[in-house]
C-alpha cells in the first residue's frame, strides 16, 4: 500500500511537470484528486490495511495529497505568469460595431443657407464670384481710391500687383452689373481674406453681399428689405437701428445694429455696454460704381449691403470665440 502510494505520487508529479496548458491542469486534477481519481481510489482502500499500520498509511496518503495539490497550484501560477496556454481571444460578432462619427453641416454654412434662403424668398438670386480677384473689381470699380487704407499691403493678401484675395464680397456686385442690365437683385455668399488674426479676427472669413438695382429704388426699400430679413433671422421682436456711416461704394451709407441678443439692450460685455450690436453695412449704390458698369444713373438707383457670417452665427448661437469655427472640433460642430 505504502509503495503503491509513493509510486502514484512520483507518476503524478512527473506527469504534472509536462503540462503546458491551464485547461490540462484541470483534467489532471480530476484524474488524481477527483471523486473517481486515482489517489482517491487508493485512499478508499486504506481501511482495508492492517490496523497497526493504518494510521501511518493514512498520514502518508494525506501528505501526498497535499503535495500534489500544492504542486498543481504552483504549476498553474507558473503557466499563467509565462503567458502561455492562454485561450485564443474570442470575437463576439454579435456585439454592435463602433459607429464612425458622423459629419455635420458647419454652423457657418447653416447661416449662409439661412440668409440666402430668406433673400431667395424675397426674389433675390443666389450667385457667387471668384475668391482670387482682380484689383479692379475688389477696389477700383468700387470707388476705393488708390490711397485707401484697405489697399495697403498690411491689410490685403496680394497675389501679384493687380491680383488679390478678395477682401470682401462686394466685387461680385460689379461682376454681375457688368454682365446684366437692370433690374438686378442678387445675394452672394463667399469667403473673404484679410491680413488679420486675433480673438475676433481670422485671415479668412465669410460674407454675404446683397444688391438690388431698378427704377426708383429708395432708401425706404433698403430699410424695408433689411428689416424683414433681420426679423426673420433673429425674431420678429428684434429692435433695429440704422446708423449713418461711410463706404466708398455707397452714398448715403448706413450701418445696421440690432438690439443686443445677449442682454436684450441692457448693456453687457458682448455689446460693449451699448445695448446694440452692429451686424451689417449698407447704403445706396454710389453713382461712381454705376458709371464703372455703364448703368444710367438718371434711370436707375439701387441699394447694397454686406454682412459677416461668422459674426451673425456668433450672435445667433451665443459663441464668443471666432476661432472655434475653424478648429473642426466635432464636439463643437454637432451642437448646432
Ligand atoms: N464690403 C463691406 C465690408 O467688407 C461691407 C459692405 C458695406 C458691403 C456696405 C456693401 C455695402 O454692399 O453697401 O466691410
Amino acid at each position: 500500500m505504502k509503495e503503491q502510494l509513493l509510486t502514484l505520487k512520483n507518476k503524478a508529479l512527473d506527469e504534472l511537470q509536462k503540462i503546458k496548458d491551464v485547461t490540462d491542469i484541470e483534467s489532471f486534477k480530476v484524474a488524481y484528486l477527483g471523486k473517481k481519481g486515482q489517489l482517491t481510489a487508493l485512499m478508499k482502500q486504506i481501511g482495508k490495511s492492517p490496523p497497526d499500520i493504518r494510521p501511518e498509511i493514512g498520514r502518508l496518503a494525506n501528505t501526498i495529497k497535499a503535495t500534489i495539490s500544492k504542486a498543481i497550484e504552483e504549476k498553474r501560477s507558473e503557466i499563467i505568469a509565462s503567458g502561455a496556454g492562454k485561450k485564443e481571444e474570442i470575437i463576439d460578432i454579435t456585439l454592435p460595431g463602433r459607429k464612425p462619427l458622423r459629419g455635420h453641416v458647419h454652423p457657418v454654412n447653416t447661416v449662409i443657407r439661412e440668409v440666402c434662403s430668406i433673400f431667395s424668398h424675397m426674389g433675390f438670386n443666389v450667385i457667387t464670384g471668384p475668391d482670387v480677384e482682380l484689383d479692379y473689381y475688389n477696389f477700383e470699380a468700387l470707388n476705393l481710391p488708390k490711397d485707401h487704407p484697405a489697399r495697403d499691403m498690411q491689410d490685403t493678401f496680394y497675389v501679384s500687383s493687380n491680383v488679390v484675395l478678395r477682401t470682401h464680397t462686394s466685387p461680385i456686385q460689379v461682376r454681375v452689373m457688368e454682365k446684366t442690365p437692370p433690374p438686378v437683385s442678387i445675394i452672394a455668399p463667399g469667403s473673404v481674406y484679410r491680413r488679420d488674426s486675433d480673438v475676433s479676427h481670422t485671415p479668412m472669413f465669410h460674407q454675404v453681399e446683397g444688391l438690388l438695382v431698378d427704377n426708383d429704388v429708395t432708401f425706404g426699400d433698403l430699410k424695408g428689405i433689411l428689416t424683414a430679413f433681420i426679423h426673420q433671422m433673429f425674431g420678429s421682436g428684434t429692435k433695429i437701428r440704422f446708423r449713418p456711416s461711410f463706404f466708398p461704394f455707397t452714398e448715403p451709407s448706413a450701418e445696421v445694429d440690432i438690439q443686443c441678443v445677449m442682454c436684450k439692450g441692457k448693456g453687457c460685455r458682448i455689446c460693449s455696454h451699448t445695448g446694440w450690436l452692429e451686424i451689417l453695412g449698407s447704403g445706396m449704390v454710389d453713382p461712381e460704381v454705376f458709371r464703372s458698369v455703364d448703368y444710367d444713373t438718371e434711370l436707375y438707383s439701387g441699394f447694397a449691403f454686406g454682412m459677416g457670417i461668422e459674426r451673425i452665427a456668433m450672435l445667433k448661437y451665443g459663441i464668443d470665440d471666432i476661432q472655434l469655427f475653424f478648429k473642426n472640433d466635432i464636439m463643437f460642430l454637432t451642437q448646432f
